[in-house]
């Protein structure tokens, strides 16, 4: 028995520099406030989704779409099955068409580096490029969107902004490239932790929507950080860049500390990283700042030409070139990660 035609794509994974904290319309994942991340080049989830005629089984044995985690069978009692085949039901061709899909991630560490982002975003490409359907840009990223808020800032390299928007239906929120190439920008992934979080996003979000009275000022603060952080962006001030990001990123840590229950996804080790940074930045001047998601792990931010003094005081980071993937052209880069794709 041979599976139908294949659907084949890589998306990259993305960090936010501005988050993205607080859901207006849950179903749909609109978001309550625009945000901004910057994309990790080469590093993200590559997917290979087929119909499954309903007598192949293969690997797993269930029933339903089938889900592999490289040649892992993946739970189809788990958060992700779930969220997956949900996500594919939202444009499944009849009621009983089943998926077989297979995903594979090049992120050399596992929680809290946005693979649902990468994940949902490589999904939807996949789907365009197996009903070959050749949405736009804003289309993919608006049905990308409906999987994982973070994942329509997925679909194009660079720096993306997210737009809120204000429709009901969500028509108006998607993810757009901001007009910047900056080769020499360098994100630092400092990992401390591959457990999963003790508490999804999108509970946290909401714990924090429902009780935290510091989340009044949050949308406010990030309206405030947008706008700083544009110009700063275009006229490559990494300063300042590095300065509203910092500010932003400890910021939504400090609505969720105010939660009730508090939220509090840093440990030991990632305040210890805070003060050493901190130091660090106070005695030399080199512009280096920090961002951290919903997990212990930390994100530096800074240029290439400082990545060597900074490894004295942070011996395991792993540098991303977030441009470096702009010198090549798409398909230089795309064949081989294609090619290893499961
Ligand atoms: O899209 P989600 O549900 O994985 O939420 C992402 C939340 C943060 O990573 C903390 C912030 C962001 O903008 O990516």
């Amino acid at each position: 028995m041979t599976l139908s035609r294949e659907g084949k794509a890589f998306a990259p994974s993305n960090i936010a520099l501005i988050k993205y904290w607080g859901k207006r319309d849950r179903a749909l994942n609109l978001p309550i406030t625009s945000s901004l991340s910057v994309t990790l080049g080469q590093l993200g989830t590559c997917t290979t989704l087929r119909e499954r005629p309903l007598e192949f089984k293969g690997l797993c044995q269930y029933e339903g779409d089938h889900l592999y985690l490289g040649d892992t069978c993946v739970d189809p009692q788990t958060e992700f099955h779930r969220k997956a085949t949900r996500f594919l039901s939202l444009s499944r061709p009849t009621p009983e068409t089943r998926y077989e899909l297979r995903t594979a991630s090049n992120i050399p560490i596992a929680a809290g580096l946005a693979s649902s982002a990468s994940g949902f975003a490589a999904l939807t490409l996949a789907l365009n490029d197996l009903y070959q359907w050749n949405l736009s840009i804003p289309d993919l990223s608006r049905l990308a969107r409906q999987g994982s808020g973070s994942a329509c800032r997925s679909l194009e390299q660079g720096f993306v902004e997210w737009h809120a928007g204000s429709r009901a239906d969500g028509m108006d929120s998607y993810g757009t490239r901001l007009e910047v190439t900056w080769p020499e920008f360098s994100i630092g992934i400092i990992v401390l932790s591959d457990q999963p979080k003790p508490i999804s996003s999108r509970l946290a979000m909401e714990r924090t929507r429902e009780t935290s009275t510091l989340y009044q000022a949050w949308p406010t603060q990030v309206a405030n950080d947008l706008a700083r952080i544009r110009p700063a962006l275009l006229a490559k001030d990494i300063e300042t860049v590095g300065q509203v990001a910092e500010h932003n990123a400890l910021s939504m840590h400090a609505t969720l500390l105010s939660a009730d229950p508090a939220i509090l996804y840093s440990t030991p080790k990632t305040v210890e990283i805070y003060h050493t940074l901190w130091a660090f930045r106070q005695e030399t001047g080199i512009p280096v700042y920090l961002t951290q998601d919903a997990g212990p792990n930390v994100k530096l931010i800074t240029l290439a030409a400082y990545e060597a003094r900074i490894e004295s005081i942070f011996p395991t980071v792993h540098w991303v070139h977030p441009f470096e993937a702009c010198s090549a052209t798409n398909q230089q880069i795309l064949t081989p990660i294609l090619n290893k794709c499961p």
